[in-house]
């Protein structure tokens, strides 16, 4: 069998040419980064379940109508997408204060924030990925003040959907990053939500514990990474039908 194209391999995933003009297959890799790369391992079964969770919320967000790029999964690692034309922004909603932000301002990380923050990064990994003020976008052309209005609109309709469904088994969305692509109807163009939606780019704290469920696990060398993607993933009922990764025993004494 001919090789599919590959279009574009990313830390994280890799996008090969569809089975459809207008389609991609997105595959989700087990490979975790942190600080723009200079982190680095494989974390077996990472892949699997990224696929699985981004799957979850990509269609709870489809049935609310929140339009994304997701069309159906394919299989364990894999998932067809509608191909978009991304907007060279990352997105990024905070309830509560943390990472960048809790560093920035000094903030204890998890002081809740007045009202859900929307902030917006240049997607640029040889800066850096540096946050840019809205007029930095408007001016340079990444995105009109439309698109603006109508990417705050949709971050705020995810982070209500993902905060409700968190909560409802126990976890708290401190954050969040989402990428908007632009698909064409003609003439028209909607966005959508686009890339992935797992804990590689949420915040997810435990509520009883304050426990982290997400890739500061990785980031902070707080445990297991699978463990805690896979408790998310229990938790929400989306476990993969194969095993993909077994917890550690426990020593018992
Ligand atoms: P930050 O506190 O490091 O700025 O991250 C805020 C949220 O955005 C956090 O949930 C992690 C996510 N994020 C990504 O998914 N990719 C990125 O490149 C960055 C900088 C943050």
């Amino acid at each position: 069998m001919a090789r599919r194209k590959k279009v574009y391999e990313g830390k994280a995933k890799i996008l090969y040419e569809g089975p459809e003009p207008g389609t991609f297959v997105q595959y989700f890799k087990d490979d975790a980064t942190a600080y723009n790369a200079e982190k680095h391992a494989v974390i077996e079964g990472k892949g699997v379940l990224n696929n699985r969770l981004s799957e979850f919320f990509m269609t709870g967000l489809g049935q609310i109508g929140v339009p994304t790029h997701f069309i159906r999964r394919l299989n364990m690692r894999e998932q067809l997408i509608r191909q978009v034309e991304m907007i060279p922004l990352e997105v990024i909603v905070r309830n509560f204060a943390a990472g960048s932000m809790a560093e920035r301002l000094g903030l204890e990380e998890g002081t809740q924030l007045p009202r859900p923050i929307i902030e917006f990064s240049l997607k640029d990994d040889a800066l850096g990925d540096p946050m840019v003020p809205e007029e930095y976008i408007i001016a340079f052309g990444w995105a009109t003040q439309q698109d603006l209005d109508d990417i705050v609109a949709l971050a705020l309709r995810v982070n209500d959907y993902m905060s409700g469904v968190m909560h409802g088994v126990g976890i708290k969305l401190v954050d969040f990053k989402i990428e908007v692509g632009r698909v064409w109807d003609g003439d028209y163009q909607r966005l959508v939500i686009a890339d992935e939606i797992s804990p590689d780019s949420c915040r997810l704290w435990d509520v009883q514990s304050g426990a982290r469920l997400d890739k500061d696990v990785f980031r902070r060398d707080l445990g297991d990474l699978a463990d805690a993607y896979t408790e998310v993933a229990r938790r929400l009922g989306v476990m993969p039908s194969n095993a993909t990764h077994m917890p550690k025993p426990t020593l018992i004494n």
